[in-house]
This record gives structure tokens, C-alpha cells and sequence, in this order.
């Protein structure tokens, strides 16, 4: 079964084609960066504004790299929740119209079940259950994870999700847009244990797998002021600033997911979303003993079609469809939280 699976709940314009749930026939991702960069953030307006001038054209490349044409799709999915309202909705009804005109089945997904699905197009899919780590721009989630649809959340952030960190203190020490990404590099020349920076005592009661990222946000940021304030602001390694930021916001997901591994007795983890692209994430928790750490490949942890065609695939398997009437959300719906 070939299923296109449509993404534009940010500000990517993404699709793709996927077969059986794991073979990626074609992956199209056209980004929006260089239209938010001035504004070091996504312009709602903008974004879907892009959405819908490139949506057509994103699908026929898609199409046309799997050397398919519209008759040989059997199913078309797009991300209906969660995200922002008028970016969801042109892929949402670009999906349905095309399923409508090829009377085929249309499924609207869930994007963090789909950023999770991204590690089993991988050869190896693992068993379930697992933990899940999902860490994007707007979201940081430990979930247990029974199936592709069965997610029960262990622990989320109270305050900015960790992409959302790396944006701002990105942002705000003029490193780049997006953020993450230049994290990432600048801190590959830093010392990260030039700067302490604090991590949130949460480890305890209803909060055992929840993390928090306001603090560290303000600590690295309020340093700039510090040095600013003794007129060296020249003097602050910004390398040193991203290595000792990458370091202590690593650590603070790791407390939390480690107390998950240990009190379920789960110990594989299936990370995804952007911040999973983090190659210092990756190194910690490649050596850690113990544990069996499972990580899409790099251009699959951000953004993507082909993990919104593999997901729907595994409800079109089982026979599930959603009707032509269904709505985008902003919000996240159907996650269960359980408190220990
Ligand atoms: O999943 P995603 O593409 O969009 C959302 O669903 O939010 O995640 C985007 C986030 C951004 O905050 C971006 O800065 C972050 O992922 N990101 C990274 C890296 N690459 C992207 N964060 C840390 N290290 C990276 N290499
Ligand atoms: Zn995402």
C-alpha cells in the first residue's frame, strides 16, 4: 500500500510517499527558514500563506521523485493536531480534497505519534513497549509507549519546551536561526564546563518525569547581561556559552528519562522531533549502559511526510479512516497522562 503522507503544521511544506509503513519512496521537505529568519521565529501568517502557494507543487515532487503518479497513491494522510491552526489546515485540505477526488482513505494524524513513528522506518523496528523521547519546538514528552497509538505520557515539560530553549538562547547570543542547529556546532569548538548552569530539582512526586526549561533559559541569557553590565560582553565565548547551555539542557531531559527506564524497568528509548538531530543527545545516550537508545536518522527527526505516511499506514492497516469532516487543532488531544 502507498500512502502520501502531507506535513505543514510549522514551516516546513512537507510530503512524501511510503510503502507498507516503512519503505520511503520519496521524501520531499521544501523549509521556510530564510522567510521567518529575519523575525528569529515562524510568522504564523506566513507560514501558511507559503503553505498554500507551495503545497501543490511540494506533492507533484513528491509524486514525480517516487515516479508515481496521483493513481497509484491507496491512502493520503496530513497532520491535523498539533500545531499552528492556519498552517495545519492546507495540508489537512489538500490531503482530503485528494483523497475525496481518488476515493481513497484519508486519515488526519497526531504529529507527535508520527515524530514517534520516524525511528520505525528504520530497519529494524523495535519491540514494543518502549519509552518514548519526544523533543521538538514545541514539545518535550516521556511517554510510555504500548504501540503506534498507544501512548501513555510519563512526564512533559512545565514550562518551554527544550527546542524552544535552544531557539531563545540561540536568539538571544545572535547565533543563528533556527536555533538548534547552531547550538549544535558552536558547541562542538566550546568548553562545556566553562559555565554552571542550574537544573531543576523535579525528581521527586507527581513531577518525577517532568522537566523545566525557564530557569536554564534565564541563567544563560541573564550571563550576557552580566558580562554586559562589566562591559565585557566581548570577552563571553559564545561557544563556551552553547557547549555549558547543550550540556545542562541534556542533562536535565536525562534525569528524567533515566527515573522513567528505572522505575518501568523499560530500557529501550525511541527518541524524536527536532532536538533528536542534537548530536551531543545522541553521544550521551549512545554509551549509556543499559540502555538501548533508538534514533531516527537525521533528516527524519525534524519535520516530515514520510513519518505522517508511515503512521497512517498502520491505522489504514488495521482499518481505521478519518471522515473528510475532520478538524485541525492547535492543541495536542488524546494523549493520556499518568501521574506516579
Ligand atoms: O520537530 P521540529 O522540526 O518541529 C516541531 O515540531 O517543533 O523541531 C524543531 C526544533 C527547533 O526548536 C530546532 O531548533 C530544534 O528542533 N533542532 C535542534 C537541532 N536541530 C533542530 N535542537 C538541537 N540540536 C539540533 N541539532
Ligand atoms: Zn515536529
Amino acid at each position: 500500500m502507498i500512502v502520501l503522507g502531507i506535513e505543514t503544521s510549522c514551516d516546513e511544506c512537507a510530503a512524501a510517499l511510503v510503502e507498507d509503513g516503512k519503505l520511503i519512496l520519496s521524501n520531499v521537505v521544501a523549509t521556510q527558514i530564510p522567510f521567518h529568519r529575519e523575525f528569529s521565529g515562524v510568522v504564523p501568517e506566513i507560514a501558511s500563506r507559503k503553505h498554500t502557494e507551495w503545497i501543490y507543487g511540494v506533492v507533484e515532487e513528491a509524486l514525480s521523485r517516487a515516479g508515481k503518479t496521483a493513481r497509484d497513491i491507496d491512502g493520503v494522510a496530513a497532520t491535523a493536531e498539533p500545531g499552528l491552526l492556519g498552517s495545519l489546515l492546507v495540508g489537512l485540505t489538500f490531503a482530503k480534497a485528494f483523497a475525496w477526488s481518488r476515493r481513497i482513505p484519508f486519515l488526519a494524524c497526531n504529529h507527535m505519534l508520527a515524530h514517534l513513528y520516524a525511528a520505525r522506518l528504520c530497519e529494524n523496528a523495535p519491540a514494543y513497549p518502549y519509552i518514548g523521547l519526544l523533543v521538538s519546538g514545541g514539545h518535550t514528552i516521556i511517554c510510555r509507549v504500548d504501540d503506534f497509538d498507544a501512548v501513555e505520557v510519563l512526564g512533559t515539560t512545565i514550562d518551554d519546551a527544550v527546542g524552544e530553549a535552544f531557539d531563545k538562547v540561540a536568539k538571544h547570543y545572535g547565533l543563528g536561526y533556527p536555533g538548534g542547529v547552531h547550538i549544535d556546532e558552536a558547541a562542538r569548538q566550546g568548553d562545556s564546563g566553562a559555565f554552571a548552569f542550574p537544573i531543576p530539582s523535579l525528581h521527586k512526586g507527581q513531577h518525577r518525569y517532568d522537566v523545566s526549561y525557564s530557569g536554564l533559559k534565564t541563567a544563560v541569557v541573564n550571563q550576557l547581561e552580566q558580562f554586559r553590565k562589566k562591559g565585557r560582553a566581548g570577552e563571553l565565548n559564545t561557544s563556551d556559552i552553547a557547549a555549558s547551555f547543550q550540556k545542562t539542557a541534556v542533562e536535565i531531559l536525562l534525569r528524567a528519562l533515566i527515573t522513567a527506564t528505572d522505575d518501568t524497568g523499560i530500557k529501550t528509548v525511541v527518541s524524536g522531533g527536532g532536538v533528536a538531530a542534537n548530536s551531543y543527545l545522541r553521544a550521551r545516550l549512545a554509551d549509556r549502559d543499559g540502555l538501548t537508545c533508538i534514533f531516527p536518522p537525521k533528516e527524519l527527526c525534524g519535520d516530515n511526510g514520510a513519518m505522517v505516511a508511515g503512521l497512517a499506514f498502520q491505522h489504514f492497516l488495521r482499518g481505521d479512516s478519518s471522515p473528510l469532516s475532520a478538524d485541525a487543532s492547535a492543541r495536542v488531544k488524546g494523549f493520556k497522562r499518568r501521574y506516579p
